[in-house]
């Protein structure tokens, strides 16, 4: 049993360990970060972690045979047990570490489907694929000769299943799709997706950059063949992202990146590949990162995953609920808090979603107006940019209401 395991968050106490929580912005507001799904805050434990590994074992891993190196070796490579178990994957072998889960989504494109991919051969995503995927596949499309295709999102935010079992077919080769959609907050049916993959033959990659920091994840029980996700949105630092592969697949697979320690043996003819992960992380990797994600993982641990994930649904059933009192809020996606994620996105009636933000800011209250890297799903919602609330673990429900208090004053000002 970690500190605060139990059934439900100490936030007051979670909020002491993030020292920019205590922080005023605008004309002496208290922050009320509301940004969570673009990067979450990071506790003490994950910056000292950090300062720790600079001050005091800082150098190289994999290149000397000095203490130094050795400690900072053992770090990294336990980073990559800490991740592993963390998502229930076999061994450190599956956990390749990226700079974050659009250079893990890449990684797979061009490692494997400029590979495997030709003219007859489909690719499968959703409409509600972040850019990092949608981009990257439609690329790989073009240089391929691939099909790329989309399950439709229904009226009500979710996929359209029916259309998926006609969509997947034996000349899919990849179903790419987001676990948790980052716009609308759709957790979708990823086992089933899975599923529906591998009965054709094809397989099955999952991006869950808003799903593994918010819930239980265990890469095993999906059956996902890849699953992709980034440290900074879940309490750790910015620059380290996370490829789980299984290990068949990433043995047969050809680097995406080459260079010094992804290699076993080279001659000036040829060249040998290092055993996994290391074959995939070539040149000097995110060292510190890599520790402090490690050190996230821990404190998260220590939270409990189910905990977290209560969290996230009751505050995004409050958020639901309070912005359901207004006529003026459509809110995007499932509207009951059923198989939703933590976060909301809305637009109040004739104020911009940017505007809206602005007059947030004002109040304290940080989130996200935009496309938030989905502009065809906002095409298909007939808008071009919504507003976010994105939930962590140190929110609160009255940080919720300073959200609808600011709100109010955009309503007010525009009316
Ligand atoms: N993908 C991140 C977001 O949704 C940046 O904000």
């Amino acid at each position: 049993m970690g500190l605060h395991q139990s059934d439900a968050l100490d936030v007051e106490r979670i909020r002491e360990e993030f020292p920019i929580l205590d922080r005023e912005v605008g004309d002496g507001q208290p922050l009320v970060y509301l940004d969570n799904g673009a990067t979450t805050q990071k506790p003490d434990r994950v910056i000292d972690a950090i300062a720790d590994y600079y001050r005091t074992y800082n150098a190289n891993v994999h290149r000397g045979i000095h203490q130094l190196s050795q400690e900072a070796s053992i770090a990294y490579e336990e980073a990559h047990d800490a991740v592993a178990e963390f998502v229930g994957a076999d061994g450190r072998e599956e956990i390749v570490f990226t700079k974050n889960t659009t250079e893990a989504e890449n990684l797979v494109a061009y490692a494997w489907g400029l590979n495997e991919l030709g003219p007859g051969d489909e690719v499968v995503l959703t409409e509600m694929e972040h850019h990092a995927s949608l981009v990257t596949w439609q690329q790989i499309g073009e240089k391929t000769g691939a099909d790329v295709k989309f399950i439709p999102v229904t009226d009500d935010g979710r996929l359209d299943m029916d259309a998926a079992a006609e969509l997947v077919t034996d000349d899919t080769e990849m179903l790419s799709v987001v676990h948790v959609s980052n716009t609308l907050g759709t957790v979708n049916p990823a086992a089933d997706l899975v599923d529906l993959a591998h009965d054709h033959g094809a397989y099955a990659f999952l991006d869950g950059a808003q799903a593994v920091p918010t819930r239980p994840v265990d890469v095993n029980d999906l059956g996902a063949d890849f699953y992709a996700f980034s440290g900074h949105k879940m309490a750790g630092p910015t620059g380290i992202g996370v490829l789980y592969g299984k290990q068949e697949l990433l043995e047969e697979m050809e680097p995406y990146l080459y260079g010094g320690d992804m290699i076993r043996k080279v001659t000036f003819e040829e060249t040998t590949w290092n055993d996994l992960p290391w074959k995939f992380e070539a040149g000097t990797p995110n060292i510190a990162q890599a520790v402090g994600l490690a050190e996230a993982i821990e404190y998260l641990e220590e939270l409990g995953m189910e905990s977290v994930q209560r969290h996230e649904e009751r505050l995004a059933e409050y958020a639901l609920d309070r912005m359901a009192e207004f006529d003026d809020i459509e809110i995007y996606g499932p509207t009951e808090p059923t198989d939703r994620g933590g976060l909301v996105a809305f637009n109040l009636d004739g104020v911009h979603a940017h505007d809206l933000a602005s007059i947030m800011n004002d109040h304290g209250v940080a989130i996200r107006a935009g496309d938030h890297c989905t502009q065809p799903l906002h095409d298909k919602l007939g808008v071009a940019a919504s507003a976010r609330a994105s939930f962590y673990v140190y929110n609160t429900t009255d940080e919720i209401d300073a959200l609808l208090e600011a709100v109010d004053d955009a309503r007010q000002l525009f009316a």
